[in-house]
């Protein structure tokens, strides 16, 4: 039987685009091809990654629209356009509304620096930082219509003890976002996210035919941390897994 075909998916960015470069490297022409990348921002360094791929760019700044729900529907519009089956937004510094999500229900997904729901929004490690956590983590989850409300689809805890410093814990985060967010790509296109039935905001996973409803990413379970830590040296029974924050 030949594979599935891949996945059409647009992204969204503001930025930077190391994330997008993740995807582009990854899972594009693979699992999924990347067909689109809109910017929020006109200039975007994101968008130099996607054209050096031969990916279509688009800018669609807010000023450029009479209202938020305007520009949403263009936007929407456009990536309709290119059969977008999902939609990724990797460092899109811009909130979409209910116009753009109709469009795509349940196929729009976010990477996060933070384990959600802790810290949303903008500066989020800033906020972590400030808040004197000694976990920090990245979360990858589904966008509805609030600031990093959606159903969360996979986290995976960081434990920095002494950071003080917001480039070093983005220094910590930025791997774990480049790994999770092709991760959770690949499970969209693989159809192996579903929705707990007594709790449509659990998101379960299905992997090498199991279902891992464990809200923390199968690499790094409590009990590998807690394992790790003991084979390290550290004594049973006093190592506090991360995701018991
Ligand atoms: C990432 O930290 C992501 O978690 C947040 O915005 C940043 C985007 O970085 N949503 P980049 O543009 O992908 O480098």
């Amino acid at each position: 039987m030949s594979p599935p075909a891949p996945l059409p998916v647009g992204v969204l960015v503001s930025g930077t685009g190391t994330n997008l470069q993740a995807l582009l490297d990854s899972v594009h022409g693979h699992e999924a091809e990347i067909v689109a990348v809109a910017s929020s921002r006109v200039g975007a360094p994101a968008l130099e990654r996607a054209a050096a791929r031969g990916v279509p760019t688009a800018v669609f700044t807010r000023g450029d629209y009479a209202s938020r729900k305007a520009r949403d529907e263009a936007l929407a519009d456009w990536l309709a356009e290119r059969h977008v089956a999902l939609v990724v937004l990797a460092g899109f510094m811009d909130l979409l509304g209910e116009p753009f999500l109709d469009r795509f229900p349940d196929a729009v997904i976010n990477v996060h620096p933070s384990l959600l729901p802790a810290f949303p929004g903008l500066h989020a490690i800033e906020q972590a930082l400030e808040y004197g956590v000694k976990v920090f983590g990245v979360s990858v989850h589904f966008v509805d219509a609030g600031l990093d409300t959606g159903p969360v689809i996979l986290q995976r805890p960081v434990s920095l003890p002494s950071a003080g410093d917001p480039d070093e814990v983005l220094a910590a985060l930025r791997p774990l976002e480049h790994t999770l967010l092709p991760e959770a790509v690949r499970l969209f296109a693989r159809g192996a996210l579903s929705r707990d039935p007594a709790n449509p905001r659990r998101v379960l996973v299905e992997r090498a035919g199991q279902l891992d409803d464990s809200a923390v990413d199968a690499s790094e379970r409590p009990g590998q941390v807690r394992d790790r830590a003991a084979a390290a040296g550290g004594a049973a029974g006093t190592v506090r897994d991360p995701a018991e924050g």
